[in-house]
């Protein structure tokens, strides 16, 4: 894989406007300050002004006079991303260096770690992170056993990576280099890219704070997802969670990942580390659960509202594998188009949570709030699926004296709008 760090792999080809080049120098200016037993001691400062609960005005008046205006302010922003990292990271936040932006970027470290296990599985050894931000990808790599080739457009992310994997003693074997991702896989051949048998692809999906919705107008765009996916076999790209499944190649497994509740992030495993056809991963109270489909299951069938109500996981809803769920339940859906359950019995397994339905009536507010009012119910939690309703508003509307508290969930049965009460305790 040639000399370490910044080979140029390929001169750097997307032009960025003199500013954002004049600030990104700036930025690798302060961050190699920062890297100096000067900076390290203002970073010591910063974080435990930080850790005191000084406010910013206070802590950079003080840190100015103590370790000079030029480091003051660098100090002060990294303790504050370590400080935001730390819930993520845990110990090696306090080692790692982030911008605002690449931290917002990064990937859960566990879920980097198991997509890292995976990737490698098969015996590849070098790896292409094509678009390493501060590293996450690249350090879940590299910890488990693989040369990595760290490339990225930004020279931010390229000085973050490498001081990164410095940091926490990696570096001999992580290259970081400056490249284009879009080019690289272009040249890519024999299953290679960059010379690596392996790679991981994470584009950009946000452009001037906003997501961007579009796939082809992602960083690289979804055609270099693709081209990976088909000429570099053990490869997996991290995507948006709302990817279209029409876009999903043949032969391609896309998995979708959800952490205590919340969809965090969705995959496309190339063909050589494909295994299925959809997977829903369940992490919950730091268990993964994996359901898996080799073919559509097809949609379950409907039918009408019984004693149990089933939320599915996200996971399980994006992977389009609610119909697996409903099969093993005995269940059915509400309606037609919407991802609620229902059964006769509660369900105590990862892929749903569950309801008791003690009424089912057509949504309408004033009999809604009567009802609530006859059971005693002052307190309600109000969900949605497939209905306009905002829940706080209605929450609040429906809020009485009554000591006793319910969910309300107003969806669509049959096509009809509904409010089922539920959980009347
Ligand atoms: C979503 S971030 C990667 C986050 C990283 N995997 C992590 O978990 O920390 C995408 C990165 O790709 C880089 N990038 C965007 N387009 C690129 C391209 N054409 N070639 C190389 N890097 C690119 C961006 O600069 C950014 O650092």
């Amino acid at each position: 894989m040639g000399d370490r760090r910044e080979r140029e792999v390929v001169r750097q080809a997307v032009p960025v406007d003199r500013q954002t080049e004049d600030q990104a120098a700036e930025t690798v200016r302060q961050l190699r300050a920062l890297m100096t037993p000067e900076g390290a001691g203002a970073l010591g400062r910063a974080a435990a002004l930080l850790d005191a609960g000084t406010d910013a005005v206070a802590a950079l008046t003080r840190l100015r006079a103590e370790v000079g205006a030029d480091l003051a302010g660098p100090a002060w922003g990294i303790a504050r991303q370590r400080q935001k990292a730390r819930a993520t990271f845990g110990a090696d936040a306090d080692r790692l260096l982030f911008t605002g932006d690449t931290l917002e970027q990064a990937g859960r470290p566990e879920l980097a770690a198991r997509r890292a296990t995976r990737l490698l599985a098969g015996g590849a050894d070098s790896v292409a992170d094509l678009g390493c931000a501060a590293g996450t990808d690249t350090i879940a790599l590299a910890r488990a056993g693989a040369r990595v080739l760290a490339v990225d457009l930004d020279p931010v992310a390229r000085e973050l990576t490498a001081a990164n994997v410095e940091a926490l003693g990696l570096a001999d074997d992580v290259w970081v280099v400056a490249g284009d991702a879009v080019e690289l896989v272009d040249a890519a051949r024999g299953g290679e890219v960059a010379g690596c048998g392996a790679a991981v692809l994470d584009p950009a999906r946000r452009a001037g704070g906003k997501r961007q919705l579009d796939p082809d107008r992602w960083s690289p765009p979804w055609s270099t997802v693709a081209a990976l996916l088909e000429k570099v076999p053990t490869s997996v790209v991290k995507v948006a969670p709302g990817l279209d499944h029409e876009r999903v190649p043949v032969g391609v497994e896309a998995e979708w990942v959800s952490v205590g509740g919340s969809i965090v992030e969705a995959l496309l495993w190339g063909p050589a580390v494909s295994a299925t056809w959809r997977r829903a991963t369940v992490v919950r109270a730091g268990e993964v659960h994996e359901l898996t489909a080799d073919a559509d299951p097809g949609p379950a069938a409907p039918g009408p509202v019984r004693g149990w109500l089933h939320e599915p996981d996200p996971a399980v809803i994006r992977s389009g594998l609610v119909s697996l769920v409903a099969a093993d339940l005995g269940a059915t859906l509400v309606d037609p188009t919407i991802a609620y359950l229902t059964s006769d019995r509660p369900d105590d397994g990862p892929w749903t949570a569950g309801y008791r339905v003690d009424e089912v009536l057509p949504f309408n507010l004033k009999k809604l709030r009567a009802l609530l009012r006859a059971r005693g119910v002052g307190r309600v939690v109000v969900k949605k699926r497939g209905s306009a309703i905002e829940p706080e508003t209605l929450a609040r509307q429906l809020r009485g004296d009554g000591s006793a508290t319910a969910t309300v969930v107003v969806t669509r049965v049959a096509g009809a709008p509904t409010a089922l009460v539920c959980d009347v305790t």
